[in-house]
């Protein structure tokens, strides 16, 4: 394994753009793999980020496109330092605003890829290589009118928490990110025009403290990185309050009965 290098998911804008920005610097590092679905996106880093950036463009929802990653993982036989899996999407509305395919395709990108890369990628880390996984806020409680999205990221949360402990022998880090809201395109691909969606984004911070917060948590060992007044009080409350009571509160705050 001569080479070290980073993967990040979902690079090709929002906060995973963020994670590429923070990476670059890492001198330790011979090739970012930054994977998203828009190419062109992916080149832009490479001519803002220099030559370390290597553009994959995949849909992470597809399984088999998921395995073609995992081939180009074991050809290249490198030391993976980082895998941030951070490719993700939410839809703001009710259960029966999304056909079957739109449900199961968001299981796929949140839930499927993040565990398949993580597998794919394991057998390739050494002590002191670090698994991001991002989830949110959103996996503190059960929420109406994201049920989806919040599920898959209570998944990631509890997965990556797990997996934390099972990596301890190898000194290999998994860190669950649960941001609140963030300024990304999220919104613009999430808000549906649905009668029944969240409004209310009190507390919106943007990516790039994110990011950072979460790779110096990471760094330390955490097996959970939480930016943020806003969201620490909310992660706090989902520990004292009945899961209906938080359910009511969520209601309430974003105006929906
Ligand atoms: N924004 C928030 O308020 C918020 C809060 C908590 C957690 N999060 C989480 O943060 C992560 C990053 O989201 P973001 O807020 O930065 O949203 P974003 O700006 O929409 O970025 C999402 C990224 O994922 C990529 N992506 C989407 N579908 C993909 C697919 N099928 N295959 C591969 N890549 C795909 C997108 O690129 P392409 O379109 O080019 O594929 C893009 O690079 C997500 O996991 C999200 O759930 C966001």
């Amino acid at each position: 394994m001569d080479k070290t290098i980073a993967i990040v998911t979902g690079a090709s804008g929002g906060l995973g753009r963020e994670f590429v920005k923070l990476l670059s610097k890492e001198k330790k590092l011979s090739e970012i793999w930054v994977v998203a679905r828009n190419a062109q996106k992916l080149q832009q880093l490479a001519e803002e980020f220099g030559t370390k950036i290597r553009p994959i463009a995949k849909d992470l929802s597809d399984n088999v496109q998921r395995k073609e990653l995992s081939a180009m993982i074991a050809e290249e036989r490198a030391a993976i330092q980082y895998l941030i899996n951070n490719a993700g999407y939410a839809k703001f509305c009710s259960y029966d605003d999304l056909s079957v395919e739109e449900s199961i395709n968001m299981i796929n990108l949140n839930i499927s890829a993040v565990v398949a890369l993580g597998l794919y990628c394991i057998p390739y880390m050494k002590p002191g290589s670090h698994i991001i996984n991002i989830a949110s806020q959103a996996s503190f409680q059960p929420l109406p009118y994201q049920n989806i999205y919040s599920s898959t990221k209570a998944f990631v949360r509890n997965y990556t928490r797990a997996l934390n402990v099972e990596l301890k022998d190898r000194r290999i880090t998994a860190t669950a990110v649960c941001p609140g809201w963030i300024d990304t395109g999220l919104y613009e691909r999430g808000l549906i025009g649905a009668k029944k969606a969240a409004s209310n984004f009190a507390g919106m911070v943007q990516p790039d403290v994110v990011a950072a917060r979460a790779m110096r948590d990471a760094r330390r060992g955490k097996d959970i990185s939480v930016y943020g007044a806003h969201v620490k009080g909310a992660h706090f409350a989902s520990k004292l309050l009945p899961q209906k009571v938080m359910m009511k509160l969520w209601l309430k705050q974003q105006h929906l009965k």
